[in-house]
């Protein structure tokens, strides 16, 4: 079986409702507040393991309890913890979240350990990358990390993704490792400029990302869905489509990128097509925010195989 490598955050999440987000200054009282495990690169871990993928994670947890549990909660979902480090003398990295009656949410994080995923401590683990099929990353560990664990897989012919969330700026030297990213839209317009609108727009911004030498742009659309756009033979600009996803009364879309992530690469591990991935990771996605919290809300592989068998 392929496996999928996974570097990435992981945070305890400190959620809290709130029926809309305070301004400056505003003091709101909010309702209940929640301490939950999450981390971009630890719910797309999950995420795919709840798919049924084989996957290793790297990352790193500070030397507390809360660290501890979640390690072992990503053991019995599967994954393999052995390039998870302890760091001493730091926290688990942590996020305040604030969840909106709409169902959005507005993060705040502090980096903890995540922070002292340091290229030294990659380096030590590139066996993991390069054994690994794919290596799907995310940007709450160090950016210089990042691009070493990029430069590690390339050399050896492991696949690079890059979810580019959250949104920053991001060097040329990085993007160009990359053979697939999948970022929303404002993560799309901060990398590329393009300002996605329609279909005309993302068609543009994927086309930036193609001209990069990046094969495979993902750009999710929220409620939308996706616009998905391949480099082909035919076509050096990418030949691009709308993926639509599934109409759910949302509760709380903590995650949702993460589970679609972790279910899209799972599905193409699987050896399934990028729209037949699309699909399976809508279907995911879709349930996951019909429910509370991040990891509590993914979704496993029979739950979206009867989903999208009520769907069809
Ligand atoms: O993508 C959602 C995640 O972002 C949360 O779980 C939080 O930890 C932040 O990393």
């Amino acid at each position: 079986m392929k496996t999928l490598c996974i570097l990435g955050s992981i945070n305890v999440d400190h959620v809290i409702r709130v029926p809309y987000f305070p301004q400056a200054g505003e003091t709101l009282t909010g309702s209940g507040y929640q301490i939950a495990y999450g981390g971009k690169g630890a719910n797309q871990a999950v995420a795919a393991a709840r798919m049924g993928a084989k996957v290793a994670f790297i990352g790193a947890v500070g030397d507390d309890d809360i660290g501890r549990e979640m390690v072992s909660a990503f053991a019995k979902d599967g994954i393999d913890t052995t390039a998870i480090s302890t760091i001493h003398n730091q926290n688990t990295g942590l996020a305040m979240i604030q969840v909106a009656d709409s169902g959005e949410n507005s993060i705040v994080i502090s980096a903890g350990a995540n922070g002292d995923l340091s290229p030294a401590l990659v380096e030590q683990h590139r066996a993991v990358i390069e054994q690994a099929d794919t290596l799907l990353m995310q940007l709450e560990s160090p950016l210089e990390s990042i691009l070493a664990a990029a430069k590690i897989a390339k050399q050896a012919n492991t696949k690079v993704v890059l979810n580019p969330a959250p949104a920053r700026a991001l060097p040329d030297e990085l993007l160009s490792q990359l053979d697939m990213i999948t970022p929303n839209e404002t993560e799309a317009e901060i990398l590329t400029g393009v300002k996605i609108t329609d279909d005309q727009t993302a068609c543009k911004a994927a086309g930036v990302f193609h001209q990069k030498g990046i094969e495979t742009v993902l750009i999710t659309l929220g409620s939308k869905g996706v616009y998905l756009s391949q480099l082909t033979q035919q076509s050096q600009q990418g030949q691009g489509e709308i993926i639509k996803g599934f109409k759910v009364q949302a509760i709380d879309t903590t995650g949702a990128g993460d589970t679609f992530n972790g279910a899209f690469l799972t599905a193409l591990l699987e050896s399934k097509t990028a729209p037949e991935a699309s699909r399976l990771a809508h279907a995911a996605a879709a349930i996951s925010v019909t429910r509370k919290g991040a990891q509590s809300a993914i979704p496993y592989r029979q739950e979206v195989e009867e989903f999208l068998a009520q769907h069809d």
